[in-house]
């Protein structure tokens, strides 16, 4: 499908304005692009207890997933926060990223600037680990 990148961008900017970042003080949205036009966008969500906090890019895949998409029905995410350089997604998110969206789905990197950096998801996390070595272990 055509990506609309500054369609993605908006989504993803708008997102943003939703981020609950009292401890950070960093908003971050991420937008995905369904692959019917449809876009599931999410922002960071903090906690006093600092590890819980849930990234933008989880926050818009599982509500995406919740939403009953799966991995052939998305095609992009965008993720947008006030970074220098587009921002770089933490690895847990790449992690995330590489076992709910196909290896060839784009993840589309923003900044503030409008300027962005696009990957492939296997350009993201190579070398992932996934759920077919699960049952490796004897
Ligand atoms: N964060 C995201 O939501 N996505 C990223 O790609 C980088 C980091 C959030 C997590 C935390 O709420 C805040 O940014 C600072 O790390």
């Amino acid at each position: 499908m055509k990506i609309d990148y500054d369609k993605i961008y908006i989504s993803a900017s708008q997102a943003r304005e939703n981020a609950y970042a009292p401890y950070s003080r960093f908003s971050v949205g991420a937008a995905v692009l369904l692959r019917d036009g449809r876009i599931v966008a999410g922002a960071n969500v903090e906690n006093a207890s600092y590890p819980l906090a849930i990234c933008a890019e989880r926050a818009a895949l599982t509500a995406a997933y919740g939403a009953g998409a799966r991995k052939e029905d998305i095609a992009a995410i965008g993720v947008v926060g006030a970074t220098d350089l587009p921002i770089s997604p933490c690895g847990a998110c790449r992690q995330v990223i590489a076992e709910l969206m196909d290896a060839d789905a784009e993840v589309i990197l923003y900044n503030l600037k409008k300027e962005k950096k696009i990957f492939r998801v296997k350009d993201l996390l190579p070398y992932p680990f996934e759920a077919g070595v699960l049952s490796d272990e004897r």
